[in-house]
């Protein structure tokens, strides 16, 4: 399997730092667990390491702000949040940690949009879109129904990884009567689409 990217990268201790004294408390553990994880499923699926680890590091990265906090980011970066965004803000930090990915670590493209589509998925998931999405649901310190299957299904094919952890987060949404993120249901069409 070759390694799809857009070029190779790597993340100096300074860098990693900078990121982590950002994080605390369980964001900062959850972080380098998903780190962990993002390298893993790299090596396993033919993907750099060093860009899924650095993607994986800046994934929540403004996880922690509130939502004034998240609303002034978009204002200040352009991004236009949608009605289930606006209403399920939390929602927003995929986007807005993807724009200080981008300005302040100088992340490139497909490493910025893995980082803003972590908690929705989308239609035409890249390989770093999906390891990234997985990294976040399956790494060690996470611990629901469900999460020791995906575990499993992430040892042997991604998509089908991908299937069951939307049909799991979408089961879920619908018992608690949550909004759903139009991009949730395009990523499960997609991936059911291409079988
Ligand atoms: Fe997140
Ligand atoms: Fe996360």
């Amino acid at each position: 399997m070759t390694t799809k990217s857009m070029g190779t990268i790597t993340v100096d201790e300074t860098v990693r730092q900078s990121i982590l004294s950002r994080l605390s408390g369980y964001r900062y553990t959850h972080t380098l667990g998903c780190e962990r994880a993002a390298r893993q499923l790299a090596l396993r699926f033919g993907y750099d390491p060093e860009r899924a680890g650095f993607a994986a590091l800046l994934h929540d990265i403004t996880k922690r702000l509130s939502k004034e906090e998240q609303l002034y980011l978009c204002e200040k970066y352009d991004i236009i949040p949608c009605d289930i965004e606006r209403r399920e803000w939390k929602m927003l930090h995929g986007r807005t940690a993807a724009a200080i990915a981008a300005t302040e670590y100088y992340a490139d493209a497909e490493i910025c949009e893995a980082i803003a589509c972590h908690t929705t998925g989308r239609a035409n998931m890249t390989l770093l879109d999906k390891i990234i999405y997985l990294a976040d649901y399956i790494e060690d310190t996470r611990d629901f129904d469900g999460v020791e299957r995906a575990r499993e299904l992430a040892q042997i094919d991604l998509d089908q990884t991908l299937l069951y952890c939307f049909n799991s987060s979408l089961t879920d949404l619908i018992a608690r009567n949550k909004l759903i993120h139009a991009d949730t249901v395009a990523a499960r069409n997609w991936i059911i689409g291409k079988r």
